[in-house]
């Protein structure tokens, strides 16, 4: 079987990915500028699988290397692109190197394999934030785009209609854009997880570093929101069933079940979860006390998404398989590994 590059593989989810898709029995390889992530997670792969991938420590957006990792594995035909920035509040400060190290990491890789295969299978990470907020909810993969919010989110619209476009003139290229909502949580393992550099933006790893002592207290961005408690709804799901999407939609292209060359997926539990219900499912499946205070609405935060998924339990056949609870268990669990805690 032909190999699989992970461009980002050492990152959150792409070291998920690498763990489903050897379990699926396919060869990994791993192209990653560790600008977010560790050499170590390979290990943790190894740990869970038996199996090392192969890693080029390499940056994307840096054709030259491209070229020698192409040349290195000529065999190389179906990608999954998780490599990005990923910080919304940094992309507004540095928008150019977000646009930089995002658009052109993928225009690499699109010419490469628009040169040298005569077939090839893409999965590209997208986001739910290129729906911004949405009139109706849940959000279908037909609703409109909304105008961005940051030039992160913008790289992903960006980023689909490169790809869009790029299908349209090709014979040879296939693409899923899977739109993610909100992954979370760790491999049950706990030998992976989520490794935020400082200071967590994210929900999940700022209330495991708050119940672990490592943050004074969660603060709560709004209370005022038109929702149930007055906090922010997202659609939450665990980090594992989203990596399993990524196996299913590979293999929907090689095998040639694709309906069309470019096809868009949601991603997410298809619940809208507000939160607080995150705050106090985590205490629950925990048993831990969690400190936190409402402060003001972030910048740039919409009020609630949650997604339709009936493209993808029909299309894909893919159904999330774990809880909530579990989900949030299992970030706990990889927190308090990393942390040394009992
Ligand atoms: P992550 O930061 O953990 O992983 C991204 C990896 O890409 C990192 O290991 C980083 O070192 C690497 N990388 C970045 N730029 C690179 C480059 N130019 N060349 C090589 N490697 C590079 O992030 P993640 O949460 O695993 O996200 C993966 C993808 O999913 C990203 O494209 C992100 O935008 C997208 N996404 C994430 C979320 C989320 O909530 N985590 C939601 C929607 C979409
Ligand atoms: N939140 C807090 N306190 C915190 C962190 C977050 O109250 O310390 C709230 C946020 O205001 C939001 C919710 O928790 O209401 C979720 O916030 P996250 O930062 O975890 O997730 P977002 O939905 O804001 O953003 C995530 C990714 C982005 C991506 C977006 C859409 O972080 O990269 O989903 O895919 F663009």
């Amino acid at each position: 079987m032909s190999k699989i590059l992970l461009t980002g593989g050492t990152g959150y989810i792409g070291s998920h990915t690498a763990v489903e898709l050897i379990n699926a029995g396919f060869e990994v390889v791993i192209v990653d500028n560790l600008s977010n992530s560790s050499a170590d997670v390979l290990n943790g792969i190894e740990r869970i699988t038996g199996v090392k991938p192969e890693f080029v420590k390499a940056d994307c957006a840096d054709m030259e290397s491209m070229v020698s990792l192409f040349n290195r594995y000529p065999d190389i035909c179906s990608v999954i692109h998780f490599a990005a920035l990923k910080a919304v509040g940094e992309s507004v400060e540095k928008p150019l190197q977000y646009y930089q190290n995002n658009i052109t990491s993928l225009l690499n890789l699109l010419f490469l394999l628009n040169e040298r295969c005569a077939a090839s299978n893409f999965v590209f990470s997208s986001s739910c934030t290129v729906y911004g907020q949405p009139d109706n909810l849940p959000v279908t993969e037909l609703s409109p785009y909304k105008p961005a919010s940051s030039p992160y989110g913008n790289t992903k619209k960006i980023a689909e209609d490169i790809l869009r476009d790029s299908v349209h003139a090709s014979k040879s290229l296939k693409v899923v854009a899977l739109r993610y909502f909100n992954p979370i949580g760790a491999h049950p393992s706990a030998e992976i997880g989520e490794l935020p550099q400082g200071k967590p933006d994210n929900l999940v790893p700022f209330i495991t570093q708050t119940a672990a002592g490592v943050r004074d207290k969660l603060m709560i961005f709004g209370n005022d929101y038109n929702t149930p408690d007055g906090t922010a709804i997202r659609d939450y799901f665990h980090v594992v069933d989203l990596a399993k999407a990524h196996v299913i939609a590979l293999q929907r292209m090689i095998e040639g079940k694709s309906k069309q060359n470019f096809e868009v997926f949601n991603v997410g539990a298809g619940k809208g979860i507000t939160v607080l219900e995150i705050v106090e499912t985590f205490k629950r499946v925990t048993g831990t006390k969690l400190n936190y205070e409402f402060i003001g609405r972030r910048e740039g935060d919409i009020e609630k998404v949650w997604a339709d998924t009936s493209l993808a339990n029909n299309e894909l056949g893919w159904n999330p398989e774990n809880s909530l609870g579990e989900a949030l268990l299992s970030a706990w669990r990889w927190e308090k590994k990393i942390r040394n805690i009992l």
